[in-house]
């Protein structure tokens, strides 16, 4: 696809279309340390959707040293965009796979207009038609004290804040019992660039998916548990509109057209 190997990840989508059909996608937007990963996790739950984070699968490969992997340390190290091209090929490896049937939800990606376009085309290809863009809002002001408090369990990437989400027991994960670690990429230098990059590069899409009527605002400064509960509402509310748009053939053309954009 784009030179690189991803003969680690099995494709379980032989043929395009069928797998997806009827599968619900939700984007979650926001500035590093919006809670976009906090979010999908509880999403994820609640839901059954799968949690996809595109900074997930570039650390795993980091730390199982692919190619994928080398090529991407220097971008993250610096707080840049690892190429659109890998990382759209990635996301539709990853999508491809049985356990995204049901939906999936987007952590961190699409993070540019190339990827949202590209999203777009697989979106065609697979025929999605449920799509929901929520768009975590935060004050800018709290975004590096989060960041630099949070740390991530080794075993399967629970979230802690020193302060505000503390473990029981120092360093280490109530629930599973791992180390907790601080990604290299949250130190203030670095935070401060992707803060900078998320500006010029990905703000623009919360523009570019209100033109398409597919974004909706959700204020994320409250407890997680309440922010998850806004995103339950939003996201059930939608889940009836589509019920009920089922029954009004009329209803669903806005949906499938708006894709096509
Ligand atoms: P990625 O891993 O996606 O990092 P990010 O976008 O910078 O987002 P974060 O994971 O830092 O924050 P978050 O919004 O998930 O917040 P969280 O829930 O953890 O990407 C890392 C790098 O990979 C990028 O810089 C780039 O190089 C590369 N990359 C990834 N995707 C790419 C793509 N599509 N294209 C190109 N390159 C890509 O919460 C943060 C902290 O706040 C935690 O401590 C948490 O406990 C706390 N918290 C969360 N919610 C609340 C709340 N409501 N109240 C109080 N505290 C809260």
């Amino acid at each position: 696809m784009n030179g690189l190997d991803f003969g680690h990840q099995r494709s379980a989508q032989e043929r395009p279309g069928t797998l997806w059909y009827s599968a619900r996608l939700v984007i979650l937007l926001g500035p590093p340390g919006a809670g976009k990963g906090t979010q999908a996790h509880l999403i994820a739950q609640q839901s059954g959707l799968q949690h996809l984070s595109t900074g997930d699968m570039l650390r795993d490969n980091l730390r199982r040293d692919t190619d994928l992997g080398r090529m991407a340390k220097p971008f993250i190290e610096e707080g840049g965009l690892v190429p659109d091209n890998i990382v759209l090929g990635m996301v539709q490896d990853r999508i491809a796979q049985s356990d995204c049937i049901k939906g999936f939800i987007l952590d961190g990606f699409p993070r540019t207009l190339a990827q949202a376009r590209g999203l777009e085309r697989i979106c065609r290809v697979y025929k999605s038609k449920s799509i929901t863009v929520v768009n975590l809002v935060v004050h800018p002001d709290t975004l590096v004290r989060r960041l630099t408090n949070r740390r991530i369990c080794k075993l399967s990437g629970h979230i802690y804040h020193l302060i505000d989400h503390p473990p029981i027991q120092s360093g280490i994960c109530d629930v599973d019992g791992s180390e907790l670690l601080q990604r290299p990429d949250d130190n203030e230098d670095v935070i401060r660039e992707r803060i900078r990059i998320y500006e010029c590069h990905t703000r623009p899409l919360i523009d570019y998916y209100a033109a398409r009527g597919l974004l909706c605002r959700v204020q994320a400064m409250g407890h997680p548990d309440a922010v998850s509960a806004e995103i339950k509402k939003l996201l059930d509310r939608q889940e009836s509109t589509k019920q009920e748009a089922r029954c009004s053939p009329l209803l669903t053309a806005p949906i499938n057209e708006s894709l096509g954009k």
